[in-house]
């Protein structure tokens, strides 16, 4: 076999075999095919698109990459969930310590941001001294003691995906709908949940920017699922506008805690709550979505979610200093408001510019090389449906950048619709697929 065959079978529209799809992913990870090669065959895929045997075969190849983790010897009913990406996207970091608190042991291998979108890892570690990268016996000795532990893709889980993952953000290759599906699914069968919740998410600011390729991405994921024996349900919310207000690494932190104390904003309490409860039903603790949802709420009130993300961050080596004390949080040089130009109703608020404009204020990268800024981002002070008068604050940058500020502002005002028809608030959840 030669890997010029492939990607020009593959160029040609041509269905990849499974041994050629094996070849290929032994061949990337163990560094026998060279990036560029791996591009020119990505794109092709990218392009041309996968049948659903290629995408499960490339998959279930990814997945067998590595180690696949046995958490069986925990004894615990393991429930994962992961997202298809998003902007303000910080359901992870109040979710998975709410259903942990309610008794679903959470095994979670997250990733980082990816194109414009944010990502959990480079979220947790925005807290000081947080450790994703822990040897695979410490993270299952976590999960066994504390019934939680979040780390990166560093243990040798899934490695295929880890280097298709930045290679698919370097040459623009991220929205197709094998490489996600392979990517994600590779991924959760290797962490070794036989539960998975899955929020695909839909609009401007997702990577499947309209119901019918959301609905195909989760099929093919649940198809995935069943193949390897993982029940999986998906559950599609929407993604045009940003979730909750704030944008970047340290400030999704800070709305996250604060949203494990309670103070929760409407669309990101939706989904919490959404995927909560299926997380509870899939685990076999409340059948009920109703009443898993009513179990979920007491948690955060009574405080025992805050308390789980507290063990977490402080099992994992972080420091909980300014996340018992959100005052004393760190901020960037300038936070810097935004002030409407007319009145009216906010009815587009575009994610996905948004998430470009917290990109280049350095809390995404451009390179995979770059560092990210943890404290820079934007904190949206109005969601679609807000009312808004002429000159009040919409939102404010914070930026360690003073000379970029000017242009940063009109970007910001110009993703922020306004019209004089009011205008509906966005329904969070749109379908739960099966
Ligand atoms: N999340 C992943 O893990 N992979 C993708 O390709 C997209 C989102």
């Amino acid at each position: 076999m030669n890997i010029l065959e492939i990607i020009e079978k593959k160029r040609e529209n041509q269905e990849l075999t499974k041994e050629e799809i094996e070849y290929f992913v032994n061949g990337y990870t163990e560094e026998n095919i060279t990036d560029y090669q791996a591009a020119a065959l990505v794109m092709a895929i990218f392009i041309n698109g996968m049948t659903k045997q290629e995408t499960t075969n490339l998959s279930l190849a990814m997945a067998h990459s590595g180690e696949i983790l046995d958490l069986s010897k925990l004894n615990k009913i393991i429930v994962d969930k992961h997202s298809t990406g998003g902007v303000g996207d910080k359901v992870s970091l109040v979710l998975l310590p709410l259903v942990a608190s309610c008794g679903v042991a959470v095994a979670k291998m997250s990733g980082r941001g990816l194109g414009f979108t944010g990502g959990t890892v480079d979220k947790l570690e925005s807290i000081p001294g947080y450790k994703t990268a822990i040897d695979v016996n410490k993270f299952v000795e976590n999960v066994d003691k504390i019934g939680i532990s979040m780390i990166s893709q560093t243990l040798n889980l899934a490695p295929a995906d880890k280097k298709l993952y930045s290679l698919r953000d370097a040459i623009s290759c991220v929205e197709s709908i094998p490489l996600i599906a392979s990517s994600i699914m590779s991924k959760k069968i290797a962490s070794g949940a036989q539960k998975i919740v899955l929020d695909v998410t839909v609009g401007s600011g997702a990577f499947m920017k309209n119901r019918k390729d959301a609905e195909k991405l989760a099929k093919e994921m649940i198809s995935i699922g069943k193949l390897a024996d993982r029940q999986t349900v998906c559950i599609l919310t929407n993604m045009d506008e940003p979730l909750g207000y704030n944008i970047g690494n340290l400030l999704e932190v800070e709305e996250a805690v604060k949203a494990l104390k309670g103070d929760m904003p409407e669309d990101l309490e939706e989904v919490v709550l959404e995927l909560g409860a299926y997380m509870l039903k899939l685990a076999g603790i409340e059948e009920d979505i109703e009443k898993a949802k009513k179990l979920l709420v007491k948690n955060i009130k009574n405080g025992k979610a805050y308390k789980k993300f507290l063990e977490l961050v402080k099992n994992q080596g972080g420091d909980t200093t300014y996340i018992l004390d959100l005052e004393n949080i760190p901020k960037s040089k300038y936070i810097e408001p935004v002030y409407s130009k007319s009145s009216g109703y906010v009815y587009k608020i575009d994610a996905k510019k948004v998430g470009k404009i917290a990109c280049d204020l350095g809390a995404g990268r451009k390179k995979k090389e770059d560092k990210i800024d943890k404290l820079v981002g934007i904190e949206l002070l109005k969601k679609v449906g807000s009312k808004v008068q002429k000159d009040e604050v919409i939102a404010y940058i914070h930026s360690d950048n003073y000379d970029n500020l000017e242009i940063v502002k009109k970007e910001l005002l110009q993703t922020v619709k306004i019209r004089q028809e009011v205008a509906e608030k966005q329904e969070a959840i749109i379908k739960i697929i099966e």
